[in-house]
């Protein structure tokens, strides 16, 4: 071989060596970041179980369907008028969703009746999941805000879950939970969002709760501090919210809430949740001039009877805004369609107002009746109506970046460390010498 035919040989095996042992490099760092992003895709809670409890602990269900809906499952909802029949239309997606789920009281990998799942990735953020139910935590309710006799600021915490139509959607976006596929995201009919709402106020503070479902939960000792977590409180169910993927309303969607009365005769707690309001697009016409005028919501229907059952407190001219449908824990400048209408990708100026109007010309940008598959912004990617997957996608971004910051770090350390290897053992001191 001459000389010039073996340096062009060494050199080639040489770049192959560097670009192999570079190619491994690679490979290696990847398989880790795939099994870390499974682990904290997974993970239970943000906060470990308090010392010296010993009851159930969360289990998160992500063994998504791999198969869209068969087709064989009716919903029986789907033949009643959401319209004409708000309230049955109400009742019954209600006792769907309890269905199996008292029994196993939501712990619902054990539902014998019908498989409910949870959502990825909701334990990274401070004011992520708590340990013994899975709840994360929700805007706390100001005095008045509940009840006129609450007296205190009480925190918010909830947990939701979506049936297998939907869960279905779920498991498609996050097959490698290193990497999501957003695009694309149309929830079928049938799907139902399902969320499980618990204030820390007692039956003293808002009377309707007396003797409603109690959970124990290690919520924030403040609602400021939401990461330091306290040992487990009593928590009582206050409301249940639902999205229904309805073709036939205007969004594609009804969005139905429940609040628990005493008043209600069931034996059983849970049977005691009142139909509250259905709504089913954002009555995009109706501004604050026009309410003053006498107009009302055409697309919402309101229990008549919320001032009476004291769900609507004083300290509140309605539910949601100009009328529009809301629970008792939510913001009355916002509404259930309109803030659910912002999940999307980007997801930058959506959350704030996210319905609340800074002024009349602003407002109507918030109640906009979109379809499922439109995105709030121009450009960007829907989340169909999905707010946790728009939170579950916002905690694996925070994630990808810490994670990213910390090997990136871990690299840069290793890389000075062998270019300017420090002494591991203390140095001579001067004295000895
Ligand atoms: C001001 C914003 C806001 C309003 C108003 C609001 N929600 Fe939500 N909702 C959220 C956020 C954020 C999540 C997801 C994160 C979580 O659960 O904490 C969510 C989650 C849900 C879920 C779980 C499935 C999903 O779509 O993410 C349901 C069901 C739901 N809401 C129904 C309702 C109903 C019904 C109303 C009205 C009674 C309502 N929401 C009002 C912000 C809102």
């Amino acid at each position: 071989m001459s000389l010039s035919r073996f340096c062009k040989f060494s050199v080639l095996v040489g770049t192959t060596g560097v670009a192999g042992a570079l190619l491994f490099q690679q490979h290696r760092q990847t398989r880790e970041w795939q099994r870390a992003a499974r682990r904290e895709f997974s993970r239970a809670s943000y906060n470990s179980p308090p010392p010296g409890y010993r009851g159930p602990l969360f289990r998160p269900r992500l063994d998504f369907p791999p198969k869209p809906p068969s087709g064989d499952e009716t919903f029986p909802w789907l033949d009643l008028d959401f319209k004409t029949e708000p309230e049955r239309y109400l009742r019954t997606v209600r006792d769907y969703c309890l269905e199996g789920n008292i029994e196993c009281d939501f712990r619902v990998e054990e539902n014998g009746r019908r498989d409910w799942y949870h959502i990825p990735w909701m334990s990274f953020l401070p004011t992520g999941r708590e340990p013994i139910h899975g709840m994360t935590m929700e805007r706390p309710a100001a005095p008045g805000m509940l009840a006129d006799t609450q007296r205190r600021r009480l925190q918010t915490w909830a947990v939701a879950f979506y049936n297998a139509p939907g869960a279905f959607v779920i498991g498609n976006v996050w097959k490698e939970p290193s990497r999501p596929k957003l695009d694309g995201v149309v929830f079928p009919e049938g799907t139902i969002g399902l969320k499980l709402l618990f204030t820390e106020g007692s039956a003293e503070d808002i009377p309707y709760l007396k003797e409603s479902p109690v959970w124990h939960a290690a919520i924030a000792r403040e609602p400021e501090a939401p990461g330091d977590r306290g040992p487990p409180v009593e928590m009582r169910l206050i409301q249940m919210d639902v999205a229904v993927r309805d073709e036939r309303a205007d969004i594609g969607w009804v969005f139905g809430t429940f609040v628990y009365h005493s008043s209600q005769s069931s034996d059983a707690p849970w049977r005691r949740l009142v139909p509250v309001c259905l709504q089913w697009g954002n009555d995009p016409d109706l501004t604050q001039q026009r309410y003053q005028e006498g107009a009302r919501p055409v697309q919402t229907w309101n229990n008549p009877r919320l001032r009476d059952l004291g769900i609507l407190a004083a300290s509140r001219p309605y539910l949601g805004w100009l009328g529009r449908a809301n629970g008792p824990v939510d913001n009355f400048k916002s509404c259930c369609a309109s803030c659910h209408s912002t999940a999307s990708v980007p997801d930058k100026d959506n959350k704030i107002p996210r319905g609340v109007p800074p002024n009349a010309d602003q407002a109507l940008r918030w109640f906009r009746n979109l379809r499922p598959g439109q995105a709030f912004e121009k450009g960007g990617t829907s989340l169909d109506y999905s707010l946790q997957l728009s939170s579950c996608t916002t905690q694996y971004n925070n994630w990808k970046k810490s994670y990213l910051q910390n090997t990136l770090l871990g690299t840069l350390k290793e890389w000075w460390l062998e270019v300017h290897p420090f002494p591991t053992t203390a140095p001579p001191s001067g004295k000895n010498d």
